[in-house]
């Protein structure tokens, strides 16, 4: 008979997260580590300095919960120069540890035992925790190669008098699909017709390749008071660490989104948030050179893949490049990532774990290529040492 001293049912219908044990497996075995979406290169000279000048005017007490005005206004200011979203920083935002716990905050803030959400796969792991802990359903759509386009009928299948929201991540991680204005709207008009909520995921929203724009579903006509818009510091300034993101909502959905960020968390922290206002207010250039270095990146991580064997479709957006591995020849995907952080020294991510099913994802892993142009030309030499082995073929 179980006892009281063991984990809630809830914690135990998921896994500790498969991105975060390959980085303790990447440390233990001085693996490079391509496996988690970090970049191993500094972050700007300014924001550094920025977040030293608000820890030294001594900016660090507890912020107003949903985020300290400066950063909100930037925020605001942001979205509507570059979207032409209208924000207000006083009723549409909420200020959060990262779009991790925008996320969390904005399901446990919206949704109800019981509801259904509607989720893309293969996805960023997150998303079927974050919705079975908010007591809702995930309900899972399948994108496909080549371009990651999921299929209509399928997608409206999903919908019933159950759905209340469907996460859609775009620039998307683990496939580097960017999301078409004409597959937006789609979505939106299955969101209208059961009225459904959409949470986006757009933490990679400046990370874009060969000019695919990326476009907010906020934007779509009819999604401005149905949408999260979820993003972050994260990535556009190479700061994870700082934990520094937002959720920007209708006026009837933040107050529920504020509510549950300030029990779980209070708020973000208060001189990195400072250095968050300045962060926002970098030049265009910044946003350029950004684009141009990941396709350098991007560029270096294909053509070695390219040499090495495995099959991909190149990703138009994010830092992520899914690769087939048949050609090697393992069991799965779980025996051919074990194999490459402990023998090859490269560290990644099996593809099962983006999956709902674990079948569906056994012949890809995950490369990421957020990492100095050294970083990766070392990464190249060891996986050129890659060989396949005789057990047995993957099933694609
Ligand atoms: C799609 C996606 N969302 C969210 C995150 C985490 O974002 P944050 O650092 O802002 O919590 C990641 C990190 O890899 C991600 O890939």
């Amino acid at each position: 008979m179980p006892g009281s001293i063991r984990s809630s049912a809830k914690a135990a219908s998921f896994t500790e997260s498969v991105i975060r044990e390959m980085t303790r497996l990447a440390m233990e075995h001085d693996a490079i580590n391509l496996a988690q979406g970090f970049p191993d290169f500094p972050a700007p000279e300014e924001l550094k300095r920025a977040a030293q000048d608000a820890v030294a005017a001594d900016l660090n007490q507890y912020p107003i919960t949903w985020g300290e005005p400066e950063l909100r206004e930037a925020i605001a200011e942001t979205y509507g120069r570059v979207y032409g979203m209208r924000v207000d920083p006083e009723r549409n935002l909420c200020v959060t540890c990262g779009s991790t716990e925008a996320m969390i905050s904005s399901m446990l803030g919206v949704l109800d035992p019981g509801d259904e959400v509607v989720i893309f796969e293969p996805y960023y792991e997150n998303y079927g925790p974050d919705t079975i802990i908010a007591g809702a359903v995930p309900r899972y759509v399948t994108l496909r190669e080549p371009d990651w386009t999921f299929d209509e009928r399928e997608l409206a299948a999903a919908f019933t008098e159950r759905t209340r929201g469907i996460v859609v991540n775009t620039p998307n991680n683990p496939t580097g699909k960017v999301f078409s204005r004409e597959e937006l709207e789609a979505i939106a008009t299955l969101c209208q017709r059961w009225d459904v909520i959409a949470f986006t995921d757009e933490i990679y929203e400046h990370i874009t390749y060969d000019a695919h724009p990326h476009v907010p579903i906020a934007t779509i006509p009819g999604m401005e008071d149905r949408t999260i818009t979820i993003s972050a510091l994260s990535k556009t300034y190479a700061v994870t660490g700082w934990r520094v993101g937002w959720a920007v909502a209708p006026e009837d959905l933040i107050d529920g989104i504020r509510k549950v960020h300030d029990f779980l968390t209070v708020g973000a922290p208060t001189p990195l948030q400072h250095a968050g206002a300045v962060a926002l207010r970098m030049p265009e250039a910044y946003y350029g050179t950004l684009r141009r270095d990941y396709e350098e990146r991007r560029a270096l991580m294909l053509s070695i893949l390219e040499e090495c064997g495995f099959a991909f479709a190149p990703p138009a957006g994010a830092y992520y490049v899914l690769t087939g591995i048949s050609h090697l020849g393992f069991g799965s995907d779980v025996d051919l990532a074990h194999h490459m952080v402990e023998r090859v020294g490269v560290a990644v991510v099996p593809g099962s774990s983006f999956y709902s099913e674990p079948r569906l994802g056994r012949g890809v892993v995950r490369f990421s290529f957020c990492k100095r142009l050294e970083t990766l030309e070392e990464a190249g030499r060891r996986l050129r040492r890659l060989r396949p082995t005789d057990q047995g073929s993957v099933r694609w």
